[in-house]
């Protein structure tokens, strides 16, 4: 099959392999990478020559208290490794790149949006904001998450105040999976005051859906 690209009308230039997202362990980012790059020489020596090996994205950043960082000179030791003994010596004419996303932006994002109620429902503290999961659906735990976590969450014209209550903070949309922070420990919010979001500068505008129920999306400011 790959051997008859060869005599297609086609431009084949080489493979993409995206392997997952949110990895904060090197040895597996490594590890993934390691057996991208067999699987490719695998298919090499039966394709037309390879021009373009993609290894994906996949690097993590820290949402939670237990979340370390990357430790990103393992991988760059791996990347120098696949380079210079595999990838450069069986395919010369490759140019190889890594896609990155939420490493990039994601620590850069923050997310902003206003309490407009107070509600207690069967013994638990609601805050209800304006905004929601159709503006940070990574979030609110619904963009393939096993388990949803909080993001780090704080009332924003509050900063320097003690928590002073847990709440359940909660968007506008009209289902229970619209939830931004869960049992969370809080300085008491008015309404008015502002929720924030941390870490929320990937997977928030781009993999929501705005338009559930049509409420305005979200103002984007490049800071
Ligand atoms: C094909 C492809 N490349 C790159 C990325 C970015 O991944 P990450 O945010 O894990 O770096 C994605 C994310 O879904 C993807 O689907």
């Amino acid at each position: 099959m790959l051997a008859d690209l060869a005599a297609a009308d086609v431009e084949f230039l080489g493979f993409h392999v995206f392997a997952g997202s949110q990895n904060l362990s090197a040895d597996l980012i490594c590890s993934a990478q390691r057996r991208t790059v067999d699987l490719i020489l695998e298919l090499a020596r039966k394709s037309p020559p390879i021009r373009y090996v993609n290894l994906g994205g996949g690097f993590g950043i820290p949402y939670f208290d237990k979340d370390h960082p990357l430790e990103l000179s393992a991988i760059a030791g791996n990347l120098a490794e696949l380079l210079g003994t595999a990838i450069e010596p069986q395919l010369p004419e490759a140019r190889v790149v890594i896609e990155l996303g939420r490493y990039i932006v994601g620590e850069c994002g923050v997310y902003v949006t206003r309490v407009v109620d107070r509600k207690e429902s069967r013994g638990r503290q609601y805050l209800v904001v304006d905004g929601g999961l159709h503006h940070q659906l990574a979030a609110s735990g619904n963009f393939g998450q096993v388990i949803r976590r909080n993001y780090p969450i704080a009332v924003g014209n509050r900063l320097g105040n003690e928590a002073e209550e847990v709440v359940n903070v909660v968007g506008c949309l009209c289902t229970p999976l619209d939830l931004l922070g869960d049992n969370v420990s809080l300085p008491r919010a008015e309404i008015g005051d502002l929720i924030v979001l941390f870490q929320a500068g990937a997977y928030g505008f781009t993999a929501s859906p705005t338009a559930f129920l049509g409420h305005p999306p979200p103002v984007e400011v490049l800071v």
